[in-house]
């Protein structure tokens, strides 16, 4: 009997331990903000290299810079519109998120942002194996889209 009261007060100890954890982990909210995180890290990842080739950065490479701008434009197809839930903006989630609660308001221009985003990767994906000097152009656009929503929809770094 000890025994097994000794091995409950240890399972016990390990649930109570266990369990803020996997409450967090069970928040739909935050999986949601993770998930968009998650997709604006592999936009960044594909755009990053596109961005350094047009600035000269990095040496221009047709190839490479086709299947990168693709990838961004395969991403369009995704429908991940749960990522962005009511109720996950950083006036919810603090320390989790960027996200500014203005992008849920009813006079959010989010969409509009977003459908610029669209057009400069559709525009990118058709140039950018096409000569540095197509790439150059599409690439401004395309860093202009995500900067401009980033500074009406995206907390400031404190610097
Ligand atoms: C329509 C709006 C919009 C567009 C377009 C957009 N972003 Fe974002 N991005 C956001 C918002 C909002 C956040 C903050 C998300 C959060 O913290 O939950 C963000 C966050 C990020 C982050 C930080 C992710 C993290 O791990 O916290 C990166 C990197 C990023 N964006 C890159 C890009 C790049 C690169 C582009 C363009 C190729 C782009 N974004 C286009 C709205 C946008």
């Amino acid at each position: 009997m000890r025994k097994i009261g000794a091995l409950l007060g240890v399972s016990l100890v390990s649930l109570i331990i266990a369990l803020p954890a996997s409450a967090a982990d069970n928040d739909p909210k935050k999986a949601a903000i993770k998930a968009r995180q998650g997709e604006m890290s592999i936009r960044a990842f594909n755009a990053g290299p596109l961005f350094a080739m047009a600035k000269g950065d990095m040496p221009y490479d047709s190839a490479l810079a086709e299947k990168l701008a693709n990838n961004l434009k395969v991403m369009l197809s995704l429908d991940n519109g749960r990522a962005w839930m009511k109720g996950t903006s950083n006036e919810e989630y603090a320390e989790d998120t960027k996200a500014l609660p203005k992008i849920w308001e009813a006079d959010s221009k989010i969409g509009d942002a977003g459908k610029k985003y669209k057009e400069a990767v559709t525009a990118l994906a058709d140039e950018a194996g096409k000569g540095l000097d197509a790439l150059k152009g599409k690439a401004k656009d395309l860093g202009d889209a995500c900067k401009g929503c980033h500074d009406d929809y995206r907390k400031k770094d404190k610097k």
